[in-house]
């Protein structure tokens, strides 16, 4: 089990290196240890994973809108956020090979039948079972075969080294060498702003792209002339020094996250954040993860951060392990509340609606005619819940790297298709769906001759101008060109035979059915814009 996912992962990174979708950073220089380069096919996917998202979560709406903040903020955002104090691992050093853990990854693991000790060693794992696996991959034969046939009173225990007694040290999983005290270690990348490098300079990339949104959002409000409920989307880059980049993209130090917060009145916080846990899992499905691989997590009471009062996550079984793609989270007012007393900035929310409908209850003649009893009444409730007061946020935050990455997990697939002769072969598809593959249609010649060539560049040119991303292809035999499109995801190829040369048809292929079907050449645009809707 566990080899065939690694087999179909060592599958996926190869095809996505071959084909342009993923490059290792700086590869010519040995490439850098969490960062990854989109190719020319990589590029458009996730072009087109955030445009869908845009288009899905801002455009088609009357209740949000975009924003597009700076990587680089004033400093005293992440203080209020919580960040400069707070988002930091716990980590231990080798002090002999100086490899750098995260202490709750390190586990000590141990195989005992009765008091013979038949393996104790320490492994880098998320958890148990990974933990025994490590373990049992990283011991000699011999003790394997032991273990393997020392039957049920076998005794295998796992402890992670957070949970140890504190008086206990860990070896290195690396080297076996002695670990140092944990130790804090700040995940933001730092810089400095300016000529001056000192204390006072320093500044951070974002760790995430929801502080741009919070500390905007009383802009966003005064300009925007949106009222509750609304919410401010943003697609960005974000950057994280992770301790133990992993998973090729899955864990990245610079990736992109596509997030929103949702301001909506305290009391209607849990139905948004049912509405959108539901619908941004929906949204997964809908772009092609229907597998039973997609799911939803919500978390238990001792699992949420202290301000945060629900938190559901959209998971996927990638190859490697269930893990997050979006977390969505009713945040409460605890940012807003941050932000208003660290900047000193009032952060709340007058609704106009709420006081328009009672404000008759302030009129003098239901303060026995005291204007000013009435008035003071009026200002004393104006300045209160229900009418004033800090919004509720609700947070769906995703990440554009992880999302694109479960999609080329889901699309690839191996089947068997007929060559041109007619004789069945394995072949590779990328089964994207039509919305985020990165081209759109390919248009073939059937041979390079009799006019072929000038239809088919003709078909191409028009689905360029339409703004379809389309690719003309006329090298090799017909079938070669169609498996080439396959494994670059793409859904629909159009050839170009001698009939087209009669009727001025063309054969539409189907890259998921294999289908063949004759339709008009001046239809072929219309058909492609029909075929990839969202
Ligand atoms: N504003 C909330 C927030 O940032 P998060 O769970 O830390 O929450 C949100 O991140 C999403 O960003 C995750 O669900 C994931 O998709 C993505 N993400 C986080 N860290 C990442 C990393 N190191 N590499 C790639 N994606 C990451």
């Amino acid at each position: 089990m566990a080899e065939s996912s690694n087999e179909l992962m060592d599958k996926l990174v190869a095809l996505c290196k071959r084909r342009g979708f993923i490059f290792q950073s700086s590869e010519i220089y040995g490439g850098i240890g969490g960062f990854w380069d989109y190719g020319p096919l990589g590029v458009e996917l996730k072009r087109n994973l955030k445009a869908a998202w845009w288009e899905d979560v801002v455009r088609r709406r009357d209740d949000m809108v975009g924003l597009d903040c700076s990587i680089i903020m004033n400093p005293k955002v992440w203080e209020a956020s919580g960040h400069v104090g707070g988002f930091s691992d716990p980590m231990v050093d080798c002090k002999d090979c100086k490899a750098r853990f995260r202490t709750d990854k390190v586990a000590m693991v141990s195989f005992a039948k009765g008091d013979n000790v038949l393996l104790a060693t320490a492994v880098e794992a998320d958890d148990d079972n990974e933990a025994l696996a490590a373990a049992l991959a990283g011991a000699n034969s011999k003790t394997r075969r032991r273990i393997e046939n020392a039957g049920d009173d076998l005794a295998r225990t796992v402890t992670f080294l957070n949970k140890m007694p504190e008086d206990q040290s860990g070896a290195c999983p690396k080297c076996g060498g002695q670990l140092t005290e944990p130790r804090e270690f700040n995940l933001m990348f730092q810089t400095y702003v300016g000529a001056l490098q000192d204390s006072s300079s320093v500044a951070y990339l974002r760790p995430e792209t929801a502080q741009g949104i919070f500390t905007n959002y009383r802009s966003v409000l005064d300009t925007s002339r949106m009222k509750l409920p609304f919410g401010i989307a943003q697609i960005g880059k974000a950057f994280r020094n992770e301790i133990n980049p992993r998973n090729y993209t899955f864990r990245s130090r610079e990736f992109e996250q596509m997030e929103i917060e949702f301001f909506c009145h305290p009391d209607e916080a849990d139905t948004w954040y049912a509405y959108w846990r539901d619908a941004r899992f929906q949204w997964y499905v809908d772009h092609g993860l229907k597998s039973a691989k997609l799911r939803l997590r919500t978390h238990e009471e001792d699992e949420l951060a202290h301000y945060a009062r629900a938190c559901a996550d959209v998971e996927y079984a990638f190859p490697f392990g269930v893990s997050e793609l979006e977390g969505i989270a009713n945040r409460t007012d605890f940012d807003l509340r941050q932000h208003q007393q660290h900047a000193g900035r009032d952060m709340t929310y007058f609704d106009d609606d709420a006081w328009e409908r009672d404000k008759d209850a302030f009129s003098a003649d239901k303060f026995d005619g005291d204007k000013k009893a009435a008035k003071e009444a009026a200002k004393e409730a104006k300045a209160t819940k229900p009418y004033r007061f800090i919004p509720y946020v609700i947070e769906p935050s995703g990440g554009v790297d992880r999302a694109a990455l479960a999609f080329l997990c889901e699309a690839y697939t191996e089947d068997e298709a007929p060559d041109e002769k007619g004789v069945m072969r394995k072949r590779v598809v990328m089964a994207l769906h039509p919305r985020l593959a990165p081209i759109k249609a390919a248009v073939f010649p059937l041979v390079k001759k009799d006019g072929m060539p000038q239809i088919a560049r003709e078909i191409h040119g028009a689905l360029k101008a339409a703004g379809l991303a389309s690719f003309y292809d006329e090298k090799g035999a017909v079938g070669r060109r169609y498996r080439r499109q396959d494994e670059a995801g793409t859904p629909f190829c159009i050839t170009v035979d001698g009939q087209t040369l009669d009727d001025r048809t063309v054969t539409v292929r189907d890259r998921d059915s294999l289908v063949q079907q004759r339709i008009a050449s001046d239809q072929v645009v219309p058909y492609v814009q029909d075929g990839i809707k969202g």
